[in-house]
C-alpha cells in the first residue's frame, strides 16, 4: 500500500507498506531501503564508532529510514550528528512521523541538499567520522551524479574534513574493488568488512569500506 508519494528534480519517492508488512522506500521505482533488514546500515555505524577514539561529530550522508542514524545515537559519546539528506520529502514525513523518527534527538542537525555540497561546505578536520549510504553502492547508484561520490577526488575531500584518527564508512551493497582502490589511493589503506544478511530467504553479503585518517 502506498503511504506518501512525492516529485523532485530527480524523480519520484515512494513511501509504502508491503504486504509483507515490511516498509519501504523507493525511488524512481528502486528498492532504498526498507525496516526489514538493517544490520548493514547498524555496522556502518557501529565500524564507525569501534574504529574512532572519541566519537563527537559524526557527518551521515543519506537519512534513508534513519537506521545508521538512530545507531549512531545509541552512542553517549556524540555530541553531534549533521545529517545530508536530498530529499525535503523525505524529512518532513519523518517529522510527520510516517516513518519512525530520529530528529527529535537535539543531537540531530539535518540538512536537505547533497552530500557532496554539504561535506565540501564543512571546516577542515572538523568531523570524527563520515558515514556515506547514499545508494545501493557504487555500482547501484539511486542518482547518477551520485558516481562522483565514489571517485578519489571526492574521497580526498572528506579526508580533508576529518578530525586526526577520524575515518571515511561507505556502504555497498556489493564488493566494489574501485571503491577499494579509490579508499587506498587516499587513506593508504582500506578496511573491507563483508556483511552477512538474509534477503527474502536468500543468503547474501552487503560491504563496508573504511579508511582511517
Ligand atoms: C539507502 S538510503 C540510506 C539508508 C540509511 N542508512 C538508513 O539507515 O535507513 C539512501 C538515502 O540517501 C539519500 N540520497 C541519495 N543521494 C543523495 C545525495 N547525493 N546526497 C544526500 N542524500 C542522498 C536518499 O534520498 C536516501 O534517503
Amino acid at each position: 500500500m502506498e503511504l506518501a508519494k512525492a516529485s523532485s528534480d530527480r524523480g519520484e519517492l515512494t513511501l509504502r507498506r508491503r504486504d509483507d508488512g515490511a516498509l519501504e522506500l523507493r525511488v524512481n521505482g528502486v528498492f532504498v531501503m526498507d525496516d526489514q533488514e538493517t544490520s548493514s546500515e547498524e555496522l556502518l555505524a557501529s565500524a564507525a564508532l569501534a574504529a574512532v577514539p572519541r566519537p563527537d561529530r559524526v557527518l551521515v550522508g543519506g537519512l534513508g529510514l534513519g537506521y545508521t542514524v538512530r545507531a549512531l545515537l545509541a552512542d553517549d559519546r556524540l555530541g553531534e550528528v549533521v545529517v545530508a539528506e536530498i530529499e525535503p520529502d523525505l524529512v518532513s514525513w519523518m517529522r510527520t512521523g510516517l516513518v519512525p523518527s530520529v530528529l527529535d534527538d537535539p543531537r540531530v542537525a539535518v540538512v536537505v541538499g547533497d552530500v557532496r555540497v554539504v561535506v565540501a561546505d564543512l571546516p577542515d578536520a572538523s568531523v570524527d567520522a563520515i558515514l556515506l549510504d547514499v545508494d545501493n553502492g557504487p555500482d547501484f547508484l539511486v542518482y547518477n551524479e551520485n558516481s562522483a561520490i565514489y571517485t578519489s577526488m571526492f574521497l580526498a575531500t572528506c579526508r580533508s574534513k576529518l578530525r586526526a584518527g577520524g575515518v571515511l564508512t561507505v556502504w555497498s551493497s556489493s564488493a566494489s574493488p574501485a571503491l577499494e582502490s579509490a579508499v587506498t589511493a587516499v587513506f593508504g589503506t582500506c578496511d573491507v568488512k563483508p556483511v552477512p544478511v538474509e534477503l527474502q530467504g536468500r543468503d547474501e553479503l552487503y560491504y563496508v569500506y573504511q579508511g582511517s585518517s
